[in-house]
């Protein structure tokens, strides 16, 4: 791991922060704080379990019910999934990245407040699959929280063809009362109907059942507006075609081991990626940057 140079602000209190502990399950993880926010990150899946704003109550939803164990997801906060979306015959559901411990490759602390870490998939049985690639992942924390998944082809000679999705889980009041904008007019396959294809009609996608839905060759901004908490969140995204929407609702969330009955009641999840017939096709040498934006706002 290496350190950049440290900051050279003369106010402590104007630094960025990292702190190495064990987590829940005694897995490692960091702890970021800076100026404006705090943030959590396990190794297990690089997976960042929460994001504060100072003045705010948490972004991002955790459950309860979270198994933190090595070889497990964590159910929560933002699980990448990478190389493969949903399910894939024989292998699992949403890829392995989300289950393997990743390297800390390195901490960087700007002079203005802000930390960024970065952390690279192990090599592992799994990829073994695929050409040989890399995957690196870099968390900036500030007054928003940026997320970056780098993927390189580093074959001389074959495509590598993958899926990736920031699986973001938001934590929410009340499911619903939210509105989340910026999809109308756009197709998405409908997973709750057999993925059948339909078109978003509403400016204002609302939650009153199990929703599950793909929404493709939208690369815009989405806004949740939660007039409980009094908060609009922005995903903002680059290099995503795809956005996932999904609340598991009553009967799902009583089938899953590690999510409590009613906490589909708190929580949404809108994922930024590219997905089913938006997957990347990356040729030799290639290098596919995702990057996503999370900020909020306080609703007058
Ligand atoms: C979403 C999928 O992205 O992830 C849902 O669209 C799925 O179909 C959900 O149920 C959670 O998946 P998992 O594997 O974390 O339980």
């Amino acid at each position: 791991m290496t350190t950049s140079k440290p900051a050279t602000n003369t106010d402590p209190n104007a630094l960025g922060r990292v702190t190495f502990l064990d987590g829940q399950g005694d897995l490692p993880m960091l702890e970021i704080s800076t100026p404006w926010s705090t943030a959590e990150i396990y190794l297990l899946g690089a997976h960042v379990t929460q994001f504060k704003k100072k003045d705010e109550p948490p972004l991002l939803f955790l459950s309860q019910c979270s198994r933190f164990n090595e070889g497990h997801p964590i159910r929560g906060g933002i699980p990448v999934i990478f190389p493969w979306f949903g399910q894939r015959e024989g292998l699992g559901q949403h890829g392995f990245a989300r289950v393997k411990s990743w390297d800390l490759k390195e901490v960087l602390p700007a002079p203005d407040g802000s930390v960024s870490v970065r952390f690279r998939l192990p090599d592992c049985p799994e990829a073994a699959a695929f050409p040989p690639f890399t995957a690196d992942y870099v968390v900036t924390v500030n007054q928003s929280l940026t997320l970056q998944l780098i993927v390189t082809n580093q074959s001389k000679d074959a495509e590598f063809t993958f899926e990736n999705c920031l699986h973001t889980y938001f934590e929410v009041a009340d499911a619903t009362a939210i509105s989340i904008h910026g999809l109308k007019g756009v197709s998405y396959l409908d997973k709750v109907a057999s993925f059948l294809e339909k078109t978003e009609t509403s400016d204002a996608l609302r939650v009153a059942s199990e929703v599950d839905r793909i929404f493709l060759n939208t690369a815009g901004t989405v806004e949740i507006l939660d007039p409980r908490i009094g908060r609009r969140i922005r995903v903002e995204k680059q290099s995503s075609a795809s956005t996932v929407v999904w609340n598991p609702w009553i009967a799902k969330s009583r089938q899953m081991s590690d999510f409590g009955d009613e906490e589909y009641e708190h929580m949404i999840c809108v994922e930024s990626g590219n997905v089913a017939s938006n997957s990347i096709s990356l040729p030799p040498g290639g290098i596919s940057t995702l990057t996503v934006k999370l900020s909020s706002e306080t609703l007058k």
